[in-house]
Order: structure tokens, then C-alpha cells, then sequence
């Protein structure tokens, strides 16, 4: 059975990516997603923030250093230094001592001085970089033309940093995400990740204060980035497409490669189970696959768009009558 795959010019042993997070946030954990069997990893993101040091103006408004304006310069200054310097540390360390390809992180949400990071994500031994762009509106006079152009934009001073892949990782919330994906592509990204799952914000009725809702995705979420997938394959678009959110079984891997993905990430599902569970879900692929007759994944990758129907089901978002009928 062979699982070998390609990923941003990757060659990837199978299709599994353990996607960015706190548990790719150190080596120890870094080592044991290489001895579980993923094909590569993603670190978790470094904030833009970190990079430029803009925790600055949060240090001035505490108490402490609001009377000693330079202590707050200097405490800023270290931190700064520090978050580039244990980011590109552990890119280096995780490269040099694990065999899969680790893809650094970055979380930016504008086109600043700070893209000039990426050059040395690239140096420390990074074999991709994913930008995780969650750009959200400010107010209701921004278009989304506006928000996209920054997408863009990012991208494109990126590019001109570094010689290894960009991939974006997008959330859902664009009216056409096939058009921003057209858009990432001409600017020069290889890939796309869909979907990134982000914060979500809810409410204690009894305390009556936010809560930190729903931090884990459950299995049932993987209809959202199926569709997705789907739709970027049938456009050719031309980006590599990683697919997640909702992956917690081989059954979430194999839907996502029968849609069109080229590699799948995982993350709740190994909160919830083990880095172990990651073998678990290899086996069942290579299980469904020897069941199917399949030798490589090119064998079914994309199959099921292979009849017309059903790729315009993918475009069916209202329900008809017909589809409760047995
Ligand atoms: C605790 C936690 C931390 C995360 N940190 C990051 C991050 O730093 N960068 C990023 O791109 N995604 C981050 N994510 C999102 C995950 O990479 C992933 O896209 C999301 O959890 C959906 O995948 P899943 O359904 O397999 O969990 C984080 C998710 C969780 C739960």
C-alpha cells in the first residue's frame, strides 16, 4: 500500500498533517507527531503581534510601567526578541530532529514591516510556510472587497521573502471563497487550508458573563471545509488544498480525499485521544483502502467528483422536499 503523497512540492509519506496548535507548540510533543506516523506538521502560529512587538502599547497601560515610560521599551524590546527567538528555536530544533517536513506558522492580520520574518522561519529550517489569516471587519464600512485586498497583499510581500511555499489558511467567512482562493494563487500562494475554526464566543445565562465556548470540533463539523474542498477542486483553482476541521476518524480522512483534498490535518481529535491516535487513523485508510483495491491515494483522490451530479450537489445550500423522502 502506498500512501505517498505531494504537498506544496512536499513529498509527503501519507496524507495525515497534524495541523497548528499548542501541541506543535513544543518539541517534545513535535517528536512524538513524528514517532506516531504524520507526514508533517504544522508549529503552532507565532502571532504578527509578537513579531513586531506591539504588546508595547498592552505594557503601558498597566499600572506598573505607566509612570517609567523606558521600563516598558525595555520589558518590550526582550519580549519581542524572545517570541522570535524560541519561535525560530524550536522550527530549527523540531527540522533537525524529527524526519517530516515541519510548515511554520504565522497569525497576521496586516501588510507591515513584520513580513520580513518569514526570511528567517525559512533560514531556521522550515520546509512551508502557512499563513493563518483570520481577518475580521472592524465595522460595517469596510467591504469585503477591502478585507480581501489585505489577503492579498500579505501574500504578495511574502513571496518576495522567501523561496519556500506559502499556503493560507482561511477561515469560511468570504461570500466567494473560490474567488479569494483565485486571488491567493495569482499573488503567489501554492495552497490553501480549509478551514481554519476559530474562537468562538458564547454565554453563561446563570453568571451572566462570555464564556470561552466550544474550543474542540466535533466529527459532525466536517460538512463545512467538505464542501469547500469539493468546490476548489472542481474550479482547478491550482492551489494545494489541505482540508480541516472536523477530521476525527480514518472516515474523515478518507471523505476529505475522495472530495478532492490533497492532505487532511487533524488537531481536536488528538486532544481528545492521543498523538498515538494518529496511527489509528492511518491504519483505518490503509484498512478502506485494501477493502476498496486501491494501491495509491491518486487512485481515489477526487473520485467523487468524478460524476457531474455530484458536483453541483456541493452547490445545494437550501433544502428541498425531496430530500427527506426515503
Ligand atoms: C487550542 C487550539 C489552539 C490552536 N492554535 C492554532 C494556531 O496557533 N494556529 C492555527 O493556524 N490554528 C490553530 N488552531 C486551529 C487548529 O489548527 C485547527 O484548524 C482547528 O482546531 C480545526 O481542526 P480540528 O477540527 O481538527 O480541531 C488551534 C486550535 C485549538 C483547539
Amino acid at each position: 500500500m502506498n500512501l505517498n503523497c505531494k504537498y506544496l512540492g512536499l513529498d509527503l509519506k501519507n496524507p495525515l498533517i497534524v495541523s497548528s496548535s499548542n501541541l506543535t507548540g513544543e518539541l517534545e510533543q513535535i517528536q512524538a507527531i513524528g514517532k506516531a506516523g504524520a507526514a508533517a506538521l504544522v508549529v503552532k502560529s507565532i502571532f504578527e503581534e509578537q513579531i513586531t512587538g506591539d504588546s508595547r502599547h498592552q505594557l503601558l497601560q498597566k499600572e506598573e510601567y505607566f509612570w517609567f515610560k523606558d521600563a516598558a521599551d525595555v520589558v518590550d524590546t526582550l519580549q519581542k526578541a524572545r517570541s522570535v527567538q524560541l519561535h525560530t528555536r524550536l522550527i530549527n530544533e523540531a527540522s533537525r530532529q524529527i524526519q517530516i517536513p515541519v510548515i511554520a506558522s504565522i497569525n497576521c492580520v496586516s501588510n507591515g514591516n513584520w513580513v520580513s520574518y518569514a526570511h528567517q522561519v525559512e533560514q531556521a529550517g522550515a520546509s512551508a510556510l502557512e499563513l493563518n489569516m483570520g481577518i475580521f471587519p472592524k465595522d460595517q464600512y469596510q467591504s469585503g472587497k477591502d478585507i480581501e485586498d489585505v489577503y492579498v497583499d500579505i501574500v504578495k510581500s511574502i513571496v518576495h521573502q522567501v523561496k519556500i511555499p506559502v499556503s493560507v489558511k482561511l477561515g469560511h467567512y468570504f461570500t466567494n471563497p473560490l474567488n479569494i482562493g483565485k486571488k491567493l494563487k495569482e499573488a503567489g500562494a501554492q495552497g490553501v487550508v480549509l478551514f481554519n475554526r476559530y474562537y468562538q464566543t458564547d454565554i453563561d445565562i446563570h453568571q451572566m458573563k462570555l464564556l470561552n465556548g466550544h474550543i474542540y470540533s466535533t466529527a459532525a463539523e466536517i460538512t463545512l471545509p467538505l464542501r469547500w474542498v469539493a468546490l476548489f477542486q472542481r474550479e482547478k483553482i491550482g492551489l494545494d488544498i489541505s482540508a480541516s476541521t472536523g477530521v476525527h476518524n480514518a472516515s474523515g480522512l478518507i471523505k476529505q480525499l475522495l472530495a478532492g483534498a490533497d492532505t487532511v490535518q487533524v488537531n481536536s481529535v488528538l486532544y481528545h485521544k492521543g498523538i498515538e491516535f494518529i496511527s489509528h487513523i492511518l491504519g483505518g485508510l490503509t484498512d478502506w483502502m485494501q477493502e476498496k483495491g486501491y494501491e495509491h491515494i491518486d487512485d481515489f483522490k477526487g473520485a467523487i467528483l468524478k460524476d457531474p451530479m455530484n458536483q453541483t450537489a456541493f452547490e445545494r445550500i437550501q433544502f428541498m422536499k425531496r430530500n427527506f423522502e426515503v
